[in-house]
Order: structure tokens, then C-alpha cells, then sequence
């Protein structure tokens, strides 16, 4: 069964339209822990819309399960991650305009770069993730540059229409994950994903963690932190 890491940055989005102090993602990741997740993800992005520096260093502080961070191949973030020590970080890329995480990195486009960054923090004794969209090219790629984990996107599985095209979306991700697992990495996936969608994601084999943030933040605004994040635990406990 996957392990859960439940990404708070929606709680920190809801603090931010006021620039106040509350909610509080650390408080959130106290109550996603006692509903019982795994992990704990947040994504330091560089214009700070939602993650703040001061979230990353408590939640280093009070996290007890493991602490992943999000972040871009940008030397100042790579720089607050090696102080920092997240138990893992996950590459994405970040573009300013987009709302969210748009689609996995390029690691064949940024090689030197991509490699330079995973060599960096793997140095500093971090665990390290990419995110890519489920394509063979980019995961072997990743692989060889070192990547100890790849994280499936699961944005275009999630947003297909439910039937035909989403069960075609699903071949895709299990053909990556397959070759996943071939090519060594541990297998991770995340994005959109939700209460209706997450079951097929979590059956598909050697399934290591699943990364979720905005249905459980969305469901924990009516029933709680706690509730929601059990709820998630339990459609992907079998
Ligand atoms: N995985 C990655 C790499 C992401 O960038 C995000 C969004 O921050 C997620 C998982 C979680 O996505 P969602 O909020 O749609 O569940």
C-alpha cells in the first residue's frame, strides 16, 4: 500500500490572501500526522506565493514523519534545501504564470542542469525526487542522472473524462511505472489526484507514495485535517 504525503500549501494559500498568520500549515501538518500521513509536502516556490521560509524551518522542526520538499533547479532554494535537510526533495519545474505545477521536468532538455542539482543535494545527504510526466525518455533520463525516486504526474489521468480516455490515461502511467521500476528509482505519483480518482493510481504495482494536496486541504475546510486525511489513508489501505 503507498505511503500518503499530504501537501499542505493550500492552507498556506488561504494565509497568504490576508498576509496573517492563520491558518497555519504547521498546525495542518500536526493534524494530517494524527489522521495519519506519511509524509508531509510542502513546495517552497521562488515568488513565495504560498510556502514562506519560516513554514519550511518549523515544519523541519515538528514534522515527524517524512518531510518533502517541492522545489525548482533554482540555486537560492537549492541553497535553503541543503541547510534545511528535507528528508527528500522533489524537482519540479515552476513557471510564474501558472496556477500549479503545469507538467514534469524536462530532465532531457536541462541535463547538466537537473544533474548538477540532484548531485548537490544527494551530497548533502537529501533523498531525491523528480517529477515527470509518464514518459519512458524522461524516466530513463532521470534515472541515469541518479534520481533515487521519479514521481509520476498523474495531472492528465486525473483531468480525462472518466471512461475511455481516462482508462487510456491509466494504461500510460502503469507502462511508466512499469519501466519505473525497471530502471530502479522508487516509484512515486501525484497531482489531482482525489477521493474518486486515487484508487486505480494506488493498485498499480510497486506504488511507493502518492503526493496529494488540494482535494484533501478542499475536504478538510468541511469535515477537518484529521478526517479528511483519514479518509484518503483509508481508500488506499489494502
Ligand atoms: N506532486 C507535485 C510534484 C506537485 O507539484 C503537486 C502540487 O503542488 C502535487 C503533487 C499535489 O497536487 P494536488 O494539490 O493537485 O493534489
Amino acid at each position: 500500500m503507498p505511503h500518503l504525503g499530504v501537501n499542505v500549501d493550500h492552507v498556506a494559500t488561504v494565509r497568504q490572501a490576508r498576509r496573517t498568520y492563520e491558518p497555519d500549515p504547521v498546525w495542518a501538518a500536526v493534524l494530517a500526522e494524527l489522521g495519519g500521513a506519511d509524509g508531509i509536502t510542502i513546495h517552497l516556490r521562488v515568488d513565495r506565493r504560498h510556502i514562506q521560509d519560516r513554514d519550511l524551518r518549523l515544519l523541519r522542526e515538528t514534522v515527524t514523519v517524512k518531510l518533502n520538499l517541492e522545489m525548482a533547479c533554482w540555486d537560492e532554494i537549492v541553497e535553503i534545501a541543503c541547510q534545511v535537510h528535507p528528508d527528500q526533495a522533489t524537482l519540479v519545474p515552476e513557471r510564474r504564470e501558472e496556477i500549479t505545477t503545469e507538467g514534469g521536468l524536462d530532465v532531457i532538455a536541462h541535463r547538466e542542469r537537473v544533474s548538477e542539482v540532484i548531485k548537490r543535494l544527494k551530497d548533502a545527504g537529501i533523498f531525491v525526487s523528480v517529477f515527470l510526466d509518464p514518459d519512458l525518455n524522461q524516466i530513463e533520463a532521470a534515472a541515469e542522472l541518479g534520481a533515487d525516486a521519479i514521481e509520476l504526474h498523474t495531472g492528465p489521468y486525473a483531468m480525462a473524462k472518466p471512461g475511455k480516455d481516462q482508462e487510456q490515461q491509466l494504461r500510460i502511467l502503469e507502462q511508466a511505472a512499469e519501466h519505473v521500476r525497471r530502471c530502479g528509482p522508487e516509484l512515486h505519483a501525484g497531482h489531482s489526484l482525489n477521493y474518486k480518482n486515487v484508487v486505480p493510481v494506488a493498485r498499480i504495482p510497486g506504488m511507493l507514495e502518492l503526493n496529494i494536496g488540494h482535494a484533501i486541504v478542499a475536504r478538510a475546510i468541511f469535515v477537518g485535517m484529521e478526517q479528511a486525511v483519514r479518509e484518503m489513508k483509508q481508500l488506499i489501505s489494502f
